[in-house]
């Protein structure tokens, strides 16, 4: 069992949790905050959608023990929130809302878009919005209640999701005291990945991870490819020659699900502990396809460990484009950089990799992956 604290809705609360607890099931079982909904559980529909240190998180898919020290707003929190207030108002008068089980996650999306954003257009609500599914009311009174409340409204500077999406997440272990994952003073990001997310079109995110073994050895099995892809959820290498590398992953978010076959380029550089991965897919059944290129560096990290900086970026057509944004990604990669890390630990320490943290997860993962395995009992070091 885990202990963690963190502030709801402005409130202290220090709970016990198990490792698997989700967000969602700390907020609605133990808070009894039961405006957040669960519908999919799995990422894709946003009812369960709250803000946590001011971005807006799938509380299905984020561990309860990974919210140690955060902040999370549900929808209960925005009793008193202006902005708010403008939105519950316009939901009403343009109808957004039928059975309203969608409605809690909608809000905070609508809400996150507009400070974000400002003053907005019907398209780019509908894109933002692609992350929150509602099975009746067709949409139409919703984009127009937000772009209502949206006009004349001026974006909080800066903005940190644009049209190439761009974020931070900072990983821990679940059950790793709280601080942060990358100290103060770290190295800067490689260069090399400058720019990537600039590219028209494609996306980036940046993840750091921090690992409790050395630069070398996590250098080492970072660099064999084909054992890291054993931790990739639904990757699998079919061929590796040289710096050529061919494969398939299986891609299973929700309703999505697609088998991208394609190959791509490794680049290794041992001397400074850098690799990159750059590749395509294709899915003849779906016509989804997916380019992408995953940039690593090994460095040191606290107490002999290391920090494995990352830089994805991704372009999606297809089925698949609808995960094109922001909090989905963010939200998907977080829970897959745990299992990473976790996976990456465990084979490092030569343990058996848990089975069920290697089924497909996401399209994310191709890229993730490439650099992944792991999975650590923190639980059981820290018990
Ligand atoms: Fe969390 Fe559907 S319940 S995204
Ligand atoms: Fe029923 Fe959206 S109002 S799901």
């Amino acid at each position: 069992m885990l202990s963690v604290s963190l502030t709801v809705n402005g409130r202290p609360v220090t709970a016990t949790v198990e490792p698997r607890t989700q967000l969602c099931e700390l907020l609605r079982e133990d808070l009894n905050l039961t405006g957040t909904h669960v519908g999919c559980e799995q990422g894709v529909c946003g009812a369960c959608t709250v803000v946590v240190d001011g971005k807006p998180q799938r509380s299905c898919i984020s561990y309860a023990g990974d919210s140690d020290g955060c902040s999370v707003i549900t929808i209960e929190g925005f009793d008193d929130d202006a902005l708010m207030e403008q939105l519950r108002d316009a939901f009403s008068r343009h109808h957004a809302l039928q059975c309203g089980f969608c409605t809690p996650g909608m809000l905070v999306t609508a809400r996150d878009i507009i400070l974000r954003l400002g003053e907005t257009g019907a398209a780019r609500i509908r894109e933002e919005l692609s992350g929150n599914l509602c099975r009746c009311t067709g949409y139409v009174g919703i984009v127009e209640a937000i772009e209502e409340v949206s006009k004349g409204k001026v974006a909080r500077a800066p903005q940190t999701v644009v049209a190439a999406i761009e974020g931070t997440v900072a990983v821990r272990p679940v059950d790793a005291p709280m601080k942060p994952a990358v100290p103060p003073n770290r190295p800067a990001a490689p260069t090399a990945s400058a720019g990537v997310g600039a590219r028209k079109g494609w996306s980036s995110i940046e993840q750091r991870l921090a690992v409790g073994f050395p630069p070398e050895i996590v250098w080492n099995r970072l660099s064999d490819i084909r054992q890291v892809s054993f931790c990739l959820p639904g990757a699998e290498i079919t061929e590796l020659q040289d710096d050529r590398v061919r494969g398939r992953m299986n891609v299973s978010l929700g309703p999505i699900k697609v088998a991208l076959n394609g190959d791509g380029n490794v680049l290794l550089d041992a001397e400074n502990r850098i690799g990159r991965l750059s590749g395509r897919g294709q899915d003849a059944g779906s016509g989804s396809s997916a380019e992408g290129e995953v940039e690593w560096r090994v460095l040191p990290g606290e107490a002999s460990g290391s920090l494995i900086l990352v830089n994805l970026s991704w372009r999606l057509s297809g089925r698949l484009a609808q995960f094109n944004r922001a909090g989905i990604v963010q939200d998907v990669i977080q829970r897959l950089a745990s299992i990473f890390v976790t996976n990456l630990e465990s084979s490092l320490k030569g343990e058996a990799i848990d089975e069920t943290s290697i089924k497909p997860l996401g399209i994310w993962s191709l890229m993730l992956g490439v650099i992944r395995i792991r999975v650590a009992r923190w639980r059981g070091r820290n018990a």
